[in-house]
């Protein structure tokens, strides 16, 4: 696919990170496409380089134009640290749908989706990441850590995005230092841009 970094941390084409991905644990989950397609519309004029610490079954990937650079490494938690101009993620909410975790992380629990974002906002000052609604609902702390970097947008998603989970997400959109009002937004299938259906 052009457009995309190929090196030590990307898996070598697509076919090869769906075989790596055979275990169903850990093809759940994945992003639906006019989800992607929203997300990969935030990305900030400018920018160039694009980070998807944990790329799946590439939805995400796919949905970003072939003109930016796109860094989806193999295993996020033996990726060196970089920089870039944004990331787009919908990180694995809990150790149990994570590989390579390491022992020291696996602590986390239902945590280690919000340790990942935390790692992603130490590589970029514009990240967009799917999270649990519980990421800022059930932690006062985590709330204002993220509005004090930087909330530009919180998308409430359908309950229906993810069709067997019960957990319910939403899409923050963090650019670091802004510190105006916070935009709420409900994503509304009907209004998509793309026309597509959600599963
Ligand atoms: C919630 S799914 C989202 C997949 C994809 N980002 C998307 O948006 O469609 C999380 C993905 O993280 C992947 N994953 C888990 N541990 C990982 C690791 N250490 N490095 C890279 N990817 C990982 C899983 O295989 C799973 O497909």
């Amino acid at each position: 696919m052009s457009g995309l970094k190929k090196g030590g941390f990307f898996p070598a084409d697509e076919e090869s990170a769906k075989t790596s991905e055979g275990e169903k644990w850990l093809t759940d989950f994945q992003t639906p496409v006019p989800v992607c397609n929203y997300m990969a519309e935030m990305i900030p004029f400018g920018a160039r380089t694009i980070l998807e610490p944990t790329a799946g079954l590439w939805n995400l990937v796919r949905a970003i134009p072939p003109e930016y650079h796109v860094t989806a490494p193999a295993d996020f938690f033996a990726m060196p640290p970089g920089r870039f101009d944004c990331v787009l993620t919908n990180p694995p909410f809990s150790s149990r749908y994570a590989f390579g975790v390491p022992p020291e992380l696996n602590k986390y629990g239902m945590r280690l989706g919000y340790h990942i974002l935390q790692e992603c906002m130490k590589m970029s000052d514009d990240v967009i990441a799917l999270m649990p609604w519980f990421t800022i609902s059930d932690s006062d702390v985590r709330l204002r850590a993220l509005k004090r970097w930087g909330l530009l947008t919180v998308t409430a998603l359908p309950r229906a995005t993810f069709q067997y989970a019960r957990i319910q997400t939403v899409i923050l959109q963090l650019r670091k230092g802004f510190d105006g009002d916070t935009i709420f937004r409900v994503f509304d299938l009907r209004n998509d841009h793309k026309k597509q259906s959600l599963f």
